[in-house]
């Protein structure tokens, strides 16, 4: 859709860089979509992000003592609130250094430092044993992927047999004005947005047994315009601890998000399986 150059990995890794500080404290430390049910739902940004962080998590069935890999971790919270509420070993990759740094944070404060472990890495190709994990979830960040089945591979390979992946993400939703997609999808520096039946078939095509899925963009980007006036009501706040020039750069690198029609953009989660 977008005439662009393809981005590296490079790039992706400082496009975190600038952008994770002040989306960390925007959305403390889960940079990933809300849920809210209808207009009339009423809970806060925090809670609605919450949602998504459940919702996706509880997909992967977690038992105390399993090894997870939260592939593309951003700032750590999911990570850190998966060690405290399950009772699991995590381990955190992210592409940018600024996002392992907070992660690591993040995991120190919340008291659980010896059972979380971040490393600044790229997903599509990790220093990490064949094998070696239970589960691996995939938060919104395999939507930076510049090669998907690559990226599937190393999921497939990092996992033990009757490992569990979820992957929950941006997709494609109702045609519409591909100006509008490529503004979004250049803003947030996606090479591709692959349809609901597109990411079953990636993961289907890597060796890996779909087990449940869903997809619930009414309730996620459908809901863009709750997230806009959350954000904004902390604008002051923003604006004192980054500063206003910081500010403006922000929002003019988010401006292409906000781009396409509410169904335009989807939202899937794919539970899966590495068969045993
Ligand atoms: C939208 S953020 C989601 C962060 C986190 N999962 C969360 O829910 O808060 C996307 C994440 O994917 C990571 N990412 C993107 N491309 C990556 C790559 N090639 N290797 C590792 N991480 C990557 C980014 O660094 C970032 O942490």
């Amino acid at each position: 859709v977008s005439d662009e150059e393809p981005v590296s990995a490079t790039d992706i890794g400082l496009h975190y860089d600038e952008r994770s500080p002040i989306e960390d404290v925007i959305r403390d430390g889960q940079i990933h979509m809300w849920y809210w049910y209808d207009r009339d739902d009423d809970a806060p940004l925090g809670e609605a992000l919450d949602r998504i962080t459940r919702k996706v998590t509880d997909t992967l069935g977690l038992r105390p003592g399993e090894r997870v890999l939260d592939l593309g971790c951003g700032t750590g919270a999911t990570a850190v609130h998966l060690a405290s509420a399950k009772g699991v070993r995590v381990t955190g990759v992210t592409i940018s250094a600024v996002e392992a740094r907070r992660a690591a944070e993040r995991a120190a404060a919340a008291g659980v430092g010896r059972t979380v472990d971040f490393a600044q890495g790229d997903y599509h190709a990790l220093d990490l044993p064949d094998g070696g994990f239970d589960a691996v979830l995939a938060l919104e960040s395999l939507q930076n992927s510049t090669d998907l089945p690559r990226a599937l591979a190393e999921c497939y390979r990092m996992l033990r047999p009757g490992g569990r992946l979820t992957i929950a993400d941006l997709c494609l939703g109702e045609p519409g004005d591909p100006s509008r997609l490529a503004a979004f999808m250049s803003a947030l520096k996606l090479a591709e947005l692959p349809s609901l039946s597109d990411w079953l078939a990636l993961v289907r095509d890597a060796g890996l047994q779909v087990e449940e899925y869903t997809e619930c963009g009414p309730r996620v980007y459908g809901m863009k315009n709750r997230f806009l006036s959350a954000a904004m009501t902390r604008r002051t706040e923003l604006a004192e601890r980054f500063g206003e020039s910081a500010l403006a750069e922000f929002s003019r690198r988010n401006l292409g998000f906000f781009v396409p029609r509410k169904d335009q953009i989807g939202y899937a989660i794919v539970a899966a399986r590495k068969p045993y």
